[in-house]
């Protein structure tokens, strides 16, 4: 089993305007590959995004951070920016897989700048806001992630 984070970036959500249905379905959908070790709702602030990736890599020392939102055009939409900022070493695959599955489903998937890659031995990946870009998103992941998680180690 893994440890995992889960971060959701929105305004609305750190304000506690919007309920966070889509951390719920990380939450849900990662139930068999390991245990929430942390889970918050941020406001989309790059450097607020950023501290807590490195707090989760570098002090809980989690195998895998998932953010959800602020991966689009809207001009606070920052995290796939606070992510590359604090990550050693990009793994494209991971984005490409989930922009390529989604645009079968939808041509707004063209529309998310997600970026995958490794702070150190954790893994983060950005997905998109909506609890249904969630679900398309970590379904074409999750077969090719136990793997990936092992060998990290
Ligand atoms: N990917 C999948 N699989 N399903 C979706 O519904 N929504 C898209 C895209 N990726 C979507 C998706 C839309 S409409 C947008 S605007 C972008 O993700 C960015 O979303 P975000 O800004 O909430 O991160």
């Amino acid at each position: 089993m893994f440890s995992i984070g889960i971060i959701t970036a929105s305004d609305k959500g750190s304000r506690g305007e919007r309920e966070d249905m889509s951390g719920k379905t990380i939450a849900e959908m990662l139930a068999g590959l390991g245990t929430v070790k942390r889970y918050v709702v941020v406001p989309d602030d790059q450097a607020v995004i950023s501290r807590e990736i490195i707090y989760m890599a570098d002090e809980l020392k989690i195998d895998l951070i998932l953010t959800t939102g602020g991966t689009g055009l809207g001009p606070r939409d920052v995290t796939p920016e606070a992510t590359l900022a604090v990550i050693d070493r990009q793994v494209p695959g991971i984005a490409e897989a989930m922009r390529a599955k989604s645009l079968e489903k939808t041509s707004r998937a063209m529309l998310s700048r997600a970026v995958a890659g490794l702070r150190g031995r954790t893994l983060i990946i950005n997905l998109p806001g909506s609890p249904k870009g969630v679900r398309e998103c970590l379904e074409v992941v999750l077969p090719a992630l136990e793997h990936g998680l092992a060998i990290m180690k």
